[in-house]
């Protein structure tokens, strides 16, 4: 039994959140841009985890977990959104990005996501600025490790 988590990310706060659980859950971490040399028959659980870019799941994510659908979903799937604000609930962005693994997710989880602006291109600093970002609501994954280790508790006995 092999587990795997396999991410995507813009600026790299979605990697942290994900070496933190594969720290803690003795998994293999996978960025999607290197998906190439994967294989997936190694592995018995996968936990997918994505940033949300004006509502939506990164797109390289998306588009591999289509096409690896029918080699997936034998497996034991679960997802980690990393986001700066609470709306929509994540069933809601499973439905608009991924309806068709709105039942084989068994455990899904909101992080806090992070912003930093000295990384960000001008065009995503704009967006954040002008786009109704609720800056507030963004967390920063303070607590990272309490969050990572109730996340591991929800999927443990779905293993
Ligand atoms: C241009 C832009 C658009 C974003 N859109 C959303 C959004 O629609 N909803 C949300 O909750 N967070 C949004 N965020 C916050 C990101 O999800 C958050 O910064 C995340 O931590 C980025 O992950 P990354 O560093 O792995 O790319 C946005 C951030 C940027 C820069």
């Amino acid at each position: 039994m092999k587990t795997l988590v396999l991410y995507a990310t813009k600026y790299g706060s979605t990697e942290e959140v994900a070496k933190t659980i594969a720290d803690n859950c003795d998994a293999d971490m996978v960025n999607i841009e290197d998906v190439d040399l994967l294989n997936l028959d190694r592995y018995t659980t996968i936990i997918f985890g994505s940033p949300l870019y004006v509502g939506k799941l990164r797109k390289d994510l998306i588009r591999f977990m289509r096409d690896k659908i029918h080699q997936l979903s034998n497996k034991s799937l679960h997802l980690f959104v990393n986001r700066g604000t609470r709306t929509p609930a994540i069933d809601d962005i499973i439905e608009k990005n991924i309806p068709e693994y709105q039942n084989l997710l068994q455990t899904t989880i909101d992080f806090g996501g992070t912003f930093d602006f000295n990384k960000m291109n001008l065009m995503d600093s704009l967006i954040v600025r002008t786009v109704n970002l609720d800056l507030d609501e963004l967390d920063s994954n303070q607590n990272l490790d309490e969050k990572v280790s109730n996340f591991i508790g929800k999927l443990a006995h779905k293993y």
